[in-house]
């Protein structure tokens, strides 16, 4: 087994590892990684995403890349095929890992490194994060049955209304944000919370970029106060299958919480979603936030899988 530089190779190539990939993300997280594995064949046909292979008698049965973002490096995705007389790929999976941490670690200028590993069960792939001085969260994977989720919005706050999402929200949800994850432990996992010009980027990267699904505005909300009209908390919402929701952000500002406004917007969400025949809504959230858990769970949704993010600051 050898692992090359990503560069070396071809959509042609990757191609068919890429179809086992989308196999499992359907399986494990009902999600269609089709658009997102179409964006990779290109970058990787244009040679602009960095990363390793494995290799096993000239074929690739494993992947790792990774992007730059500034000073940070992100890596985007670990996937390796299991099965028949391919290599231990949990062997493969830490090797791969080495060589995309030492490469970024190494790489001038950069001065963090976050990862995020949905696929992979919290504990599997930690040890090549924990030998380079990573710090590691748990989180979890939530889905809710959106037939089962009859649940009525509750009153919200008297002063706030819930209504859909619009392209001039854009602007005052960044600067929600960022007051909404201030010291917040999100924000020491995804750096982009902790400013607003980051937190702008985080809201192109979601509404304008298929890289999580595919914003759906319809089902996204604001929750705004009746006299100001001004923006107290949001929900967005991709869709990453056809019949398949997951909340990418909610937050409301520090000040008006425990008032009903999260459940209200949750609840804005999984109606629209309903509505409109999808069948499950999805969301991921750090296990240490107990308050965001506690309220997910009270609304239904069931822990599916416990992953890990994973940081490093040099
Ligand atoms: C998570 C978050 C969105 C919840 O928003 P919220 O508006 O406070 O949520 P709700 O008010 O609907 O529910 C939260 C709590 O308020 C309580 N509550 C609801 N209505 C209430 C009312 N009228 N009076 C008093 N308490 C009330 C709920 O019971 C719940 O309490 P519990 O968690 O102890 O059971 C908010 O805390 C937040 O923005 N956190 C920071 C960002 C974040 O963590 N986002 C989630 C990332 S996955």
């Amino acid at each position: 087994m050898e692992i090359l530089d990503l560069r070396h190779f071809s959509s042609v190539d990757l191609r068919p590892l890429l179809e086992d990939e989308i196999g499992v993300w359907s399986r494990l997280l009902s999600w269609d990684y089709g658009g997102s594995a179409d964006m990779i064949l290109r970058y990787v046909d244009a040679k602009i995403l960095p990363g390793y292979a494995a290799i096993d008698r000239g074929r690739i049965f494993g992947y790792a890349f990774f992007v730059y973002e500034g000073s940070k490096g992100v890596i985007g995705d670990l996937f390796v095929a299991n099965g028949g007389r391919l290599p231990d790929p949990h062997d493969v999976e830490s090797r791969l890992l080495t060589h995309v941490i030492e490469t970024l670690q190494q790489s001038p200028g950069i001065r963090r490194v976050e990862a995020q590993l949905l696929m992979h069960e919290a504990g599997v792939v930690t040890q090549p994060f924990m030998q380079q001085g990573f710090s590691r969260h748990a989180r979890l994977f939530m889905l809710l049955t959106l037939e089962k989720a009859s649940k009525p919005a509750p009153p919200s706050h008297a002063d706030i209304e819930i209504r859909q999402w619009s392209e001039q929200d854009y602007q005052p949800a960044a600067a929600v944000i960022t007051t909404a994850y201030r010291g917040h432990v999100d924000s020491e996992i995804n750096d982009q919370y902790r400013t607003l010009s980051g937190s702008l980027r985080f809201l192109n990267n979601i509404v304008r970029f298929p890289g999580c699904g595919t914003f759906d505005p319809e089902s996204s909300f604001a929750a705004v106060h009746k006299r100001t009209r001004t923006l107290v908390g949001l929900i967005l919402c991709s869709r990453v299958r056809q019949d398949v929701g997951h909340v990418t952000q909610v937050c409301v500002l520090p000040e008006y919480r425990s008032h009903g406004i999260g459940e209200s917007l949750l609840a804005a969400t999984t109606a629209n979603l309903r509505q409109r025949k999808f069948s499950l809504l999805s969301l991921t959230v750090t296990e240490a936030n107990a308050r965001a858990v506690e309220l997910y769970l009270r609304l239904g949704f069931d822990t599916k899988r416990v992953f890990d993010a994973f940081v490093w600051e040099g």
